[in-house]
């Protein structure tokens, strides 16, 4: 029987005690698929999953992005797919297949494109195959407000943020998750109420942007998304141990 990503990650976050997802953006100056082997290796056991972007899956490509997967999954970790899809159904289905290919049980997807011919297709997909899809929600960036802030108005007048029409649709779409950034613990906690915390809340944005992970996790995200932050410490490991074990006692 095929299990559900949302209950892969959740047996993995409680074998590490951790509700942790490492953006796996190394630098691009560095031998990247060792690096990336090593650091699993090395704090492998402080997290739940592994998010994948660009950073890596252009320059390795995915027959070596295998090799990641493999690697995460070895130490009992999920992996998020991290490209942020936003495409018709035609190329949003040929990058699941290859996606599920490469191994990866997640992927991250803009919810903009809307549901038919676009992420209906792609999701029904996804669940076929046991893969999750996460739909952004409110972007942890500055410049997020001038998109997911924006209000619109509905045929009937009523008038709303744009993040919540998203929220609401990600759980009416059947997503697994929502991402909500660290920087806006107002936002994750209006998030959280409004889908009555049936899909977990993962939210990047922790540290260098400026996000505190602790008020995060008190709003209600579920897991933390950080990159820079451990990537960048003299001490990954330590680094990556404390944001474990808030991550774990606020939740
Ligand atoms: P840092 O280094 O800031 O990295 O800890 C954050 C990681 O998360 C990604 N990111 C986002 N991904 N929605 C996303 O799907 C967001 O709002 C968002 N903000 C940051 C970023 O690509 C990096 O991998």
């Amino acid at each position: 029987m095929i299990t559900s990503f949302r209950e892969r990650l959740e047996e993995a976050s409680k074998s590490h005690k951790s509700r942790l997802v490492l953006a796996l953006d190394l630098n691009i100056e560095e031998g990247l698929l060792e690096s990336a082997l090593h650091l699993i290796e090395q704090i492998g056991c402080e997290l739940a999953a592994v998010k994948i972007n660009y950073h890596l899956i252009l320059p390795l490509a995915l027959t070596d992005i295998r090799r990641v997967v493999e690697a995460a999954h070895r130490k009992g970790l999920q992996t998020i797919a991290d490209l942020k899809l936003n495409d018709i159904s035609s190329t949003n289905l040929t990058v699941v297949r290859l996606l599920y290919e490469a191994g990866f049980d997640a992927l991250i997807a803009n919810p903009i494109v809307g549901y038919r011919n676009a992420l209906q297709p792609m999701i029904e997909e996804a669940h076929k195959r046991g893969m999750g899809v996460i739909l952004l929600t409110y972007m942890s960036h500055r410049g997020a407000t001038e998109g997911y802030g924006l209000k619109i108005k509905s045929r009937s007048g009523s008038v709303k943020p744009l993040y919540r029409l998203f929220a609401e649709r990600a759980l009416k779409w059947g997503a697994d998750g929502l991402i909500v950034g660290a920087t806006r613990p107002s936002i994750i906690k209006e998030v959280a109420a409004l889908t009555s915390n049936r899909l977990p809340i993962f939210s990047p944005g922790v540290g260098v942007q400026g996000g505190s992970a602790l008020d995060a996790l008190k709003a209600g995200a579920s897991y933390l998304i950080v990159g820079r932050s451990i990537i960048d410490s003299p001490d990954r490991i330590a680094e990556a141990r404390r944001l474990r074990e808030w991550s774990w006692l606020v939740c």
